[in-house]
Formats: structure tokens, C-alpha cells, sequence
């Protein structure tokens, strides 16, 4: 055995994509350049109280004038791979019809100087950010926003697909509309009654089946098209049979409103269990659209639940104890077995043929450097741990082929704002100087190696 040389258990497959995420709407700022349109965020983030501090998307990391610097930080780092997502609101400011060619032009120079660079870009189309106009039609629960999803992805598969192989449709459909329309605490701010979320959730999936269309029609041969996805994990108490059949079984019950009509083409006794037999207005050939195969599945893991076996057969969910490790995201249990369990159970319970990890990292309120460093070591530890996980998936056979941490850089964490932090490069939101902290030193080691350094 050689000293400093990394333990050949830590090294991933060749192949393996190494990359880091962000979202227009959380970093761009630029809110009313160049013909762009608000969004529901831009709305919404303006009403008292909605967000911490009151904090808006007017300006974030100012991406929109400094993506040179942004990707030169970013290639800098070793990254090769990046996902990014489009401001629906800067390519068809109305809504409907006419494209902006201003805001088209942005993500072409991004896209261009991303490719300059040797970054691949991965381009997700929807991240939360609707256009007011479509919201003031009615929003989410109106079909209307699916028909205007088919243009906008239409135009922008048309306008990248020459350059854009890897197309995520919709970023975390459960978050952004029981989020936004069930419980009000994102945009738009809406408390509807649970059949009007649930009939958002079919608007939803007909939009990524929309997104997977507008690929195939006119993203070229080479083109791969996936929905990225917040399935909730379930990590089995102890990892024998009878706790594992449990996971199985409540991952299938958990994740049924949205895996289950993409992986199985129907609204089965799963979903029809979550919605107690309720079932939205499906028009001819829904789930044709729906269900049409995929390239790849992306799944931002951060977390996830316990459940074993409980006494009367069924799978027991347990609680976490009041005082179990938590990021400063109050909701972010610091539980690394999500990311051997989440791909694993995507790829057993429905099939999942190639599993990305779209999103992981974790939130916490971190101070500003100190000498030009910043020591996150509760952030590397995690992500060091979710890798050691993710790894052991890999060598179980499961099908992995990247991973993106969630954030390249600190950004506007919608309700909680700028002070809760996920990037692995610290933004000085007063004067934009970025700063890599030590998970992102780390994590490009980790990247250049391809290996758990
Ligand atoms: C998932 C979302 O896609 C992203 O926008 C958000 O910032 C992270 N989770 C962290 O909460």
C-alpha cells in the first residue's frame, strides 16, 4: 500500500458526471432587463413578509451581468459540468406568442461562453419561475400554462437544442406547487383546496411531457431529456429484508403523484390512495404525453425518512428525535443513507434506468470569510458523507452516472432569502465578491480526482 494515494473504494466510474447546479431565478437578479417580465417570484417576494428580511430576487449574485467571471470561478474549479435553468420570463415575456430575442440572446452568450470554457451545460427549463401573466390567467391549476409550456419549450429546444444535449423538463414539481399553491409559503401564495393542487400536479406532469416532446422533435439524436424530481426517500431503520420491503413499499406510496403516471402511465392505487379516490380532468392522450420514455431521472436528494417494518406488517414511519443533526435549513435532517437509498429505490420501484443527482448540499447561515477563507466543514462533512453513500449505491449495481451540488454559489433561498446558505462559493451579496469556502476547494479536488479525496 502507497501512501497519499486515495483508497481505490473512493474512486468513481470514468464516465461519471461531475457538475454543480443553480437557477435562474436565484442568481440572475436583473430582474426587468432586456424586456424580461416579472414572475410570480418577483410578485410575491414584494409582499410583506413573505420572505425573510423581505428580501427579493431584484438583484442575487447579479449572474446576469457577471456570468464571464461566474465561469471563469466555475472552470477554474475543475467543474465540467453545469446545470443552469432559463427564466421563462426573459424568452416570452407575455406569456404567449412572441419571443423575446433580448433574453434569448442572454443564454445563448451564457451557453456559448459555458461551452468556450469545456462546461457542458444542462439546461432546466422550468425552475419555479412563472411568468406573472400566465398566474393572473389563473396559474398552475388552469391548462392554459400547458399550452404555454409547449410554445416556451418548443422555442427554446429551437433556439439551444444545437448546442444543449442534456434537457431537464421541471425542477421539483411537489415543492413549487404545495408549496406556492396548497400551504401559500412560496409564490404565488396560495391556499387551495387539495383537489385544486392536484389537478396543478397534471398541468405539471403534461408540461414535462411537453419538455420531453419538444426534445425529441427538435433536440437532435444525441439530445437526453429527464424531470428532475424531490422524491421523498425512505431509508429502511435497519438494512434487512424485512425493513427494506418497507422502504420499497412506502417510496412507491410517497412518490405516487409524480413517478407513478410518468414510470406506469396511469393515476394507480397509489395515487388513488393520496388523493382518497379523487382524480383531475384528463383530456385524450394525457398520459401518452406523460409517460413517454425519458433519458434519465434527476433527483435532488438531501434527506429523507425512516420507516421499518411496523407491527401490523405495513411500513412504520419514524420520527426523528427533536435533537437529531440538522442543517440550519430546519428541514435538512443530516441523514447521508438518503443517497444510497433514493437512487436505489428510483431505479427498484420504478425502473429508473439512469439516475442523476440533480441537487445536494445543504443550508446553513454561514459567516463571511476570514482571510479569504471560510470553513464550512459541516457542509464538506455531508456532502463527503452523501458521496461515501452515493458511492456504495454505484457499487451495488445501481445506475448513477452524475452528480451536481447544490449551489455553485450562495443565493436567494426563496422564502428564507440570503442569509441561509448552499453554495460551495460564498457570495458577498453587498459588494459580489465570490469566495470559495472549503467544501468547494474540496469538491474540486474531489471532481479533478474523481474520487472521495
Ligand atoms: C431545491 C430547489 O430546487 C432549489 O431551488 C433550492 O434552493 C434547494 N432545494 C435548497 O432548498
Amino acid at each position: 500500500m502507497k501512501f497519499s494515494v486515495p483508497s481505490a473504494s473512493c474512486q468513481f466510474p470514468a464516465s461519471f458526471a461531475w457538475g454543480v447546479a443553480t437557477a435562474a431565478p436565484q442568481i440572475e437578479g436583473a430582474f426587468d432587463a432586456d424586456g424580461k417580465s416579472p414572475s410570480i417570484w418577483d410578485v410575491f417576494s414584494r409582499k410583506p413578509g413573505a420572505t425573510h428580511n423581505g428580501d427579493t430576487l431584484d438583484v442575487a449574485c447579479d449572474h446576469y451581468h457577471r456570468y464571464e467571471a461566474d465561469l471563469d470561478l466555475m472552470a477554474a474549479l475543475g467543474m465540467k459540468h453545469y446545470r443552469l435553468s432559463i427564466a421563462w420570463p426573459r424568452i416570452i415575456p407575455t406569456g404567449a406568442g412572441t419571443l423575446n430575442t433580448r433574453g434569448v440572446d442572454f443564454y445563448n452568450r451564457l451557453i456559448d461562453a459555458s461551452l468556450k470554457r469545456g462546461i457542458t451545460p444542462w439546461v432546466t427549463m422550468f425552475h419555479w419561475d412563472l411568468p406573472q401573466v400566465l398566474e393572473d390567467k389563473g396559474g398552475w391549476p388552469e391548462r392554459v400554462v400547458v399550452d404555454a409550456f409547449a410554445d416556451y419549450a418548443d422555442e427554446i429546444v429551437k433556439a439551444y437544442g444545437d448546442r444543449v444535449k442534456n434537457w431537464i423538463t421541471l425542477n421539483e414539481i411537489g415543492v413549487f406547487l404545495e408549496n406556492g399553491y396548497g400551504v401559500g409559503r412560496h409564490a404565488p401564495g396560495r391556499k387551495e383546496k387539495p383537489e385544486v393542487v392536484n389537478q396543478a400536479f397534471h398541468h405539471a406532469m403534461l408540461c414535462h411531457g411537453h419538455g420531453v416532446r419538444a426534445v425529441r422533435e427538435h433536440g437532435g439524436k444525441d439530445a437526453r431529456v429527464g424531470l428532475t424530481d424531490n422524491s421523498r426517500v425512505t431509508i429502511p431503520l435497519t438494512e434487512t429484508a424485512p425493513d427494506i420491503e418497507a422502504a420499497h413499499e412506502q417510496f412507491a406510496r410517497r412518490n405516487a403523484r409524480i413517478l407513478e403516471p410518468m414510470y406506469r402511465g396511469e393515476y394507480g392505487k397509489n395515487y388513488l390512495a393520496h388523493t382518497k379516490g379523487w382524480l383531475p380532468k384528463i383530456a385524450a392522450n394525457d398520459f401518452e404525453l406523460i409517460a413517454q420514455p425519458t433519458d434519465f431521472l434527476g433527483l435532488n436528494i438531501y434527506s429523507g425518512e425512516i420507516v421499518r417494518r411496523g407491527a401490523d406488517g405495513g411500513p412504520q414511519h419514524i420520527a426523528y428525535p427533536e435533537n437529531f443533526p440538522t442543517a440550519d435549513s430546519p428541514w435538512l435532517k443530516l441523514n447521508a443513507r438518503c443517497m444510497y437509498w433514493g437512487p436505489r429505490l428510483a431505479a427498484e420501484v420504478f425502473g429508473a434506468k439512469d439516475v442523476v443527482i440533480t441537487e445536494s448540499g445543504a443550508g446553513y447561515n454561514d459567516l463571511p470569510p476570514v482571510k479569504g477563507e471560510v470553513f464550512d466543514i459541516h457542509r464538506l462533512e455531508y456532502i463527503r458523507a452523501c458521496l461515501r453513500e452515493l458511492r456504495r449505491s454505484i457499487a451495488d449495481g445501481v445506475p448513477v452516472s452524475g452528480y451536481f451540488a447544490w449551489s455553485f454559489m450562495d443565493n436567494f433561498e426563496w422564502a428564507d432569502g440570503y442569509d441561509r446558505r448552499f453554495g460551495i462559493v460564498y457570495t458577498d451579496f453587498k459588494t459580489q465578491v465570490r469566495t470559495p469556502k472549503a467544501s468547494g476547494r474540496w469538491y474540486s479536488q474531489v471532481v479533478r480526482e474523481n474520487a472521495l479525496v
